[in-house]
C-alpha cells in the first residue's frame, strides 16, 4: 500500500514519496488528466548563462544521460504505468526538449495513445546562447494525447478561445520562465512556471477533477491544480523536493497568498472577467468520494 508523505488540511494534495516504476502499480484509481515533466537526460557536465553568470547545467544524479535505448526503455515504462492510471476519457501531457519528446511521442503511439497536440511554449526571456555557434535554445514542448483514439476527450474550447481574446487558442504559448515569486519556498533546478501549468488544466479538466504527476518535483502541478480548485496526486523521489512541495502547498492555506498567485496568472487573473460560466468557485474544500491513496 502507497504510505502519503504528505496530505493537505482539505484532501486536495496528496503526496508520495517514492519511485513512479515501483509505486504507479499500487495505485487504484483512474486520473482525469496527468501532467509529467520527466527527466530530460541532459545532465551531461554542460554549461548555461543565467543572470550574467557562467553554471552548469547539470540537474541532479536522476537527469544523468542515457542510451537512446535506455530513453526508449524509460518512457516506455512509465507511459505504460500512467495508461492505465488514466480514465478512459482521460488525457496526457508530457514535457520536453527535442533531448527526449521524439522518444516520448513514439513511445505514446506505440503504447496506443493519441496524439492530440504539440504545444510549443515559447519562453519570453530564455538565457543566452553562450557558444554563439548555434541559435538560443528558446522553447520546449508538451506533448498533449489522449488514451483512447475511440473515445472523446475534455477539451474546453471557449475558455481557451476567450482567454485567447476571442481568437482560437493556438499551439504556440509564449509564457515567461519561472518568477522570483514562484521560489518563495526554495528552488527546484526544474522548476515549471505555474502560468504554464494553470493553461494546461483550464484546457482539458473541470472543477474538482483528479490530476497526477508522476515526477512531481516540487509539485508546480498540484499548486496550479489547487490554484484551480482541481485536486492533486504526486509522487516524487527526492525527500527534499517532497518537502519543498509540503512547504509550497501549506503556503496555499493563506487566502492572501492564493489570491497574490492567481493575480500573477494571466489566464487565472483573466476568469472573473469572461462570465460566471468560468469563475473557479472560492470557499470550502470540494473533496468528496475515494481518494487516490489512503491515510
Ligand atoms: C523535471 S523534474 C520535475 C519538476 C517539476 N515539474 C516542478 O515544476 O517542480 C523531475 C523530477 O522527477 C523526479 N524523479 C526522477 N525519477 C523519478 C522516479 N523514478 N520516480 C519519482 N520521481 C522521480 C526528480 O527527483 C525530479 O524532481
Amino acid at each position: 500500500m502507497i504510505k502519503p508523505y504528505y496530505i493537505s488540511a482539505n484532501k486536495d494534495f496528496l503526496l508520495a514519496h517514492g519511485n513512479t516504476f515501483e509505486l504507479l502499480s499500487e495505485f487504484n484509481f483512474k486520473f482525469d488528466m496527468i501532467f509529467a515533466d520527466p527527466p530530460y537526460f541532459l545532465s551531461n557536465g554542460g554549461i548555461s548563462l543565467q543572470s550574467g553568470k557562467i553554471v552548469c547545467v547539470n540537474k541532479g544524479h536522476w537527469d544523468k544521460g542515457k542510451s537512446i535505448e535506455e530513453i526508449d526503455e524509460f518512457n516506455l515504462q512509465w507511459l505504460s504505468l500512467c495508461r492505465d492510471k488514466l480514465k478512459e476519457n482521460g488525457t496526457i501531457w508530457v514535457s520536453g526538449t527535442f533531448h527526449n519528446i521524439f522518444s516520448v511521442a513514439t513511445c505514446l503511439t506505440k503504447l496506443g495513445y493519441k496524439i492530440l497536440n504539440v504545444i510549443t511554449w515559447q519562453k519570453s526571456n530564455p538565457p543566452a546562447n553562450i557558444s554563439c555557434r548555434f541559435f538560443t535554445y528558446s522553447t520546449e514542448f508538451i506533448v498533449w494525447a489522449r488514451k483512447s483514439p475511440k473515445v472523446a476527450h475534455k477539451y474546453n474550447y471557449q475558455l481557451m478561445k476567450l482567454i485567447n481574446e476571442g481568437k482560437q487558442m493556438t499551439d504556440v504559448w509564449k509564457l515567461p520562465a519561472i518568477g522570483r515569486w514562484e521560489k518563495s519556498c526554495g528552488k527546484h533546478p526544474t522548476q515549471k512556471p505555474l502560468s504554464l501549468l494553470t493553461r494546461i488544466i483550464l484546457a482539458s479538466t473541470d472543477n474538482n477533477d483528479w490530476i497526477f504527476d508522476p515526477f512531481s518535483g516540487s509539485s508546480t502541478t498540484g499548486i496550479a491544480a489547487n490554484l484551480c480548485h482541481r485536486k492533486f496526486a504526486g509522487i516524487e523521489l527526492d525527500k527534499d523536493f517532497c518537502l519543498m512541495s509540503k512547504a509550497r502547498r501549506e503556503e496555499l492555506n493563506n487566502p492572501n497568498v492564493c489570491a497574490d498567485f492567481r493575480s500573477r496568472i494571466p489566464d487565472l487573473k483573466r476568469l472573473p472577467e469572461l462570465g460566471k460560466d468560468f469563475l473557479i468557485c472560492e470557499g470550502s474544500p470540494n473533496y468528496y468520494g475515494k481518494l487516490p491513496f489512503e491515510e
